[in-house]
């Protein structure tokens, strides 16, 4: 089987393609290496220095024939979208209809597409959020996302497997800090380094905090599924910022206290996800507990 997998420099791709070539398949990554990083890369992957939106990425499909694409590029961060809200347009919108158009040219059974629970459902009405919960994101980023959701439901023959996964808080080893859920990243480099480490808010907020091996199960089970599918995929958990502040510190032995600084704004106070669906369709669900979690990241990160 061969695979595409946009963004595979990346954090979460870079997982993803691990995961395909231990499997034993033929894997391209397409990364423009804007916060990915070639190293991340397998090194039995070939990986091409491409733009999503560029029209070669027809031209690599097309001579590639991948059975699968794996779109998990994106401009990925919350402030960067909301400071430059044209950029996150242009690569999470444009570029997702180029890999959308690549997939339906080169003839892919299948389509995953990689995308924002957390994002998505803003200031949550109930909890946890299911896949039905109203949609109202609070970000750029969360419309761009949501926005590229439409255009698979629109863009897409019927005949393309379509598997949409909405990821909770991703975390673990490769973790950029900048990156859109950068909390335990953050915390795991500041803390090794032995410098001060700001909690927002009164660090009781919780998110869905899913360990980023758990979303690769995930996303293999999608992919041996014959369904289509819009699947939440997290631990369906709320864990508050303090507690993942305790475990951290107890892990690295860091020893200071956190800096308190004031609630960020538009920042949603509960959050975690409802992942009955993904148990149901492809009987997945989290498996690492966050102890677990976050001590094979504290060691990654050292
Ligand atoms: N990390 C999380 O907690 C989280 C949560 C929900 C959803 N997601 C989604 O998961 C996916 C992967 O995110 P991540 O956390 O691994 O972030 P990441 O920044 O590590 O990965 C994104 C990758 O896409 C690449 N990229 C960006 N723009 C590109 C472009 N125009 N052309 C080609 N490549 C480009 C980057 O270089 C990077 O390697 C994204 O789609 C993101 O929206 C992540």
């Amino acid at each position: 089987m061969r695979a595409l997998v946009t963004g595979g420099a990346g954090f979460i791709g870079s997982h993803v393609v691990d995961r395909l070539i231990e499997r034993g398949c033929e894997v391209a990554a397409v990364d423009d290496l804007s916060t990915g990083k070639a190293a991340n890369v397998n090194p039995r992957a070939r990986l091409a220095d491409m733009d999503i939106r560029d029209p070669a990425l027809l031209d690599l499909a097309d001579s590639f024939r991948p059975d699968v694409i794996s779109h998990c590029a994106a401009q990925a961060s919350v402030p960067n979208s909301v400071s430059d809200p044209m950029r996150d347009a242009m690569v999470n919108v444009v570029g997702g209809i180029n890999v959308c158009r690549a997939a339906e040219q080169a003839g892919c059974s299948q389509l995953i597409y990689v995308t924002t629970g957390g994002a998505l459902y803003g200031d949550p009405e109930r909890l946890p959020c299911g896949e039905e919960h109203p949609i109202r994101p609070v970000s750029p980023y969360g419309v761009s996302k949501w926005t590229l959701e439409q255009y698979l439901r629109v863009l897409m023959p019927a005949s393309m497997g379509v598997k949409t996964l909405r990821l909770a808080n991703v975390y673990g080893p490769r973790q950029d800090p900048n990156g859109e859920a950068g909390v335990v990243a953050i915390f795991a480099a500041r803390m090794l380094r032995g410098e001060p480490v700001t909690i927002f808010g009164d660090g009781e907020q919780t998110r869905d905090f899913v360990y980023v091996d758990d979303v690769v199960d995930a996303h293999e089970r999608a992919m041996n599924s014959g369904e289509s599918m819009t699947v939440n995929v997290g631990a369906g958990i709320g864990t508050s910022v303090n507690r993942v502040f305790e475990t951290m510190a107890r892990e690295t032995g860091y020893e200071m206290a956190p800096k308190r600084a004031g609630e960020r704004p538009g920042d949603v106070r509960h959050i975690y996800l409802d992942t009955s669906r993904a148990r149901r369709m492809m009987g997945w669900q989290a498996s690492t507990t966050l102890a677990d979690g976050l001590r094979k990241t504290c060691r990654a990160f050292r």
